[in-house]
């Protein structure tokens, strides 16, 4: 009988920053809670009213790409908008 073993990997943390406040979070998961727990006001919550929008100051490369909803809003870098993107890796540090 054959033996297989299953690795779980664990997901790593990532950072969102804003002033000096961090937030962490796992890799991979949206921003909205973190970007919330740091004071960006939200409306819609879905990519419609652009209450959300935050400046990337630095780790644009960390998250995901633009949204369709982010696009049809006109949002372009260095903005994104916090209800609508994910953090892939590493520290992003947002203005708002
Ligand atoms: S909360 Fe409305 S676009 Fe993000």
């Amino acid at each position: 009988m054959g033996c297989v073993n299953i690795v779980f990997k664990e997901r790593s943390m990532a950072v969102i920053e804003n002033e000096g406040k961090i937030v962490k979070v796992e890799d991979g998961d949206k921003i909205i809670t973190a970007c919330n727990q740091l004071g960006v006001p939200f409306g819609c919550k879905g990519g419609a009213c652009g209450v959300c929008e935050i400046e990337i100051e630095e780790g644009a490369e960390n998250l995901s790409y633009i949204t369709e909803e982010e696009e049809m809003m006109g949002v372009k870098p260095p903005f994104r908008l916090a209800c609508m993107c994910k953090i892939l890796k590493g520290t992003v540090k947002i203005k708002f």
